[in-house]
């Protein structure tokens, strides 16, 4: 087990000076719902307020020029990192606006690939969010395409047995996540995606659980289109990413129309500048994308591949803790076999949140509730779980706190 030097890693984040209730130190396990922020990335984001702050791509005097230079730059950043072409990545406000996008754009398009209509089908997964499940919903009402879903194995696995039945030539998308924001399940996505090639449906990626946590190179998986956002991987809030392979994006439809996103208007009509000015209507979250920019460079300083090595050691150590305390039951793999350090809990005779109360009074964060992620809250047979996430700035010590947090919590609601 290779751990990094978290007491060095948290020096960076400031938030863990702060005193929790009882004067308790913080121990940050809700990483998968927001990450905590290194002072680099504050201070990029403060250095562009500061020094070039002006609307990008407008005006030729010098801040705007800087401005423009600092956001195409973070833009060159988030390419390299998923080992993309720069024009490819645009960026959005959310994971959540970008496949929206995706689901507008596909049905702005009156023809041709992605174009949808009664007879066409999108493939999903039990184990979507919300946001990788109910922008396809609405797409299906749009258009009058119809759902289909992969279910869930009993251990938190996709269930591939009727891959064959599921993925025809009326598979017209495919959306799913690469890594559970639930269950920890990390998908066999290349292998699906090849699958999904054969009948020549696109493939869009929810990496938001993902690209935070180990290497993504989108050359190599064989999708068509990564979403994730830069509040989970250190970044700010208010910036989301989305990786569309060239040839798509520039037959794609835009989604938000107005400034910026244009060739020509006249009182009629307009055309459309190519990608990926094409998809960023307005003044884009500038200051945001820089600091994406600086929390990718903090994340590359440390190395993806320790990155994930950290959070594998820190789960397996979870796993083994959390698996001694009777009552409680792992929803998700039990073991390291494609699973990141995501891990939800049922407890015998407490409900999520009651125990989440406890958990709180030691300084520990962890969510609680459905997760948004109803349907698999249902296959489950549960209304929410306990749920603890790992980063960069966690350690053994925070494990050893969940662990004995928990039993209190057991003592404190009388449960044996
Ligand atoms: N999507 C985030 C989570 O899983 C908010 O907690």
């Amino acid at each position: 087990m290779t751990l990094l030097d978290v007491a060095t890693i948290k020096a960076d984040f400031p938030i863990f000076e702060k005193k929790m209730r009882n004067d308790a130190r913080l121990v940050y396990l809700d990483s998968g719902a927001t990450s905590q922020k290194p002072r680099q990335v504050m201070a990029a984001e403060q250095y562009f307020y500061t020094h070039q702050n002006a609307a990008v791509h407008r005006g030729s005097h010098l801040l705007a020029e800087e401005a423009s230079a600092a956001y195409e730059g973070a833009r060159e950043t988030v390419a390299a990192f998923l080992g993309a072409k720069s024009d490819e990545i645009i960026f959005t406000k959310s994971a959540t606006e970008s496949l929206n996008l995706l689901a507008y754009s596909f049905s702005n398009s009156a023809t041709g690939r992605f174009a949808l209509g009664v007879g066409d089908e999108i493939l999903l997964s039990e184990m979507e969010h919300h946001a990788n499940l109910i922008p396809w919903q609405q797409l299906a009402k749009r258009t009058g395409a119809t759902l289909k879903w992969f279910e869930v194995t009993p251990d938190g696995r996709l269930d591939l047995s009727q891959i064959d039945q599921l993925l025809s030539a009326r598979t017209k998308i495919v959306a799913l996540t690469h890594q559970s924001n639930v269950l920890g399940t990390i998908n066999p996505i290349t292998e699906i995606a090849k699958k999904a090639k054969e009948h020549g449906a696109l493939f869009v990626l929810d990496a938001c659980q993902s690209v935070p946590h180990f290497a993504t190179d989108v050359s190599k998986l064989g999708v068509d289109f990564v979403t994730f956002s830069g509040h989970k991987m250190l970044g700010p809030t208010g910036i989301g990413v989305l990786w569309g392979r060239s040839e798509l994006l520039a037959a794609m439809e835009p989604f938000l129309f107005g400034g910026s996103m244009i060739e020509t208007v006249t009182m009629e009509s307009a055309t459309w500048a190519p990608a990926p000015r094409k998809f960023e209507a307005g003044v884009p979250n500038m200051a945001q994308a820089v600091g994406l920019a600086a929390a990718i460079n903090y994340l590359e300083a440390i190395g993806m591949d320790k990155v994930h090595e950290h959070e594998v050691a820190l789960t397996t150590y979870a796993l083994e803790g959390l698996q001694t305390i009777k009552g409680l039951t792992i929803i998700g793999p039990t073991n390291m076999d494609s699973r990141g350090g995501v891990l939800s809990f049922a407890l015998d005779g407490i409900h999520p949140h009651d125990g989440c109360q406890v958990l709180d009074q030691y300084g520990i964060a962890v969510r609680t509730g459905h997760h948004c992620a109803w349907p698999l809250m249902r296959k489950y047979g549960v209304s929410g779980t306990t749920r603890a996430s790992f980063y960069i700035y966690n350690d053994l010590a925070d494990i050893d706190a969940l662990v004995t947090g928990i039993e209190a919590t057991k003592k404190y609601f009388k449960v044996s």
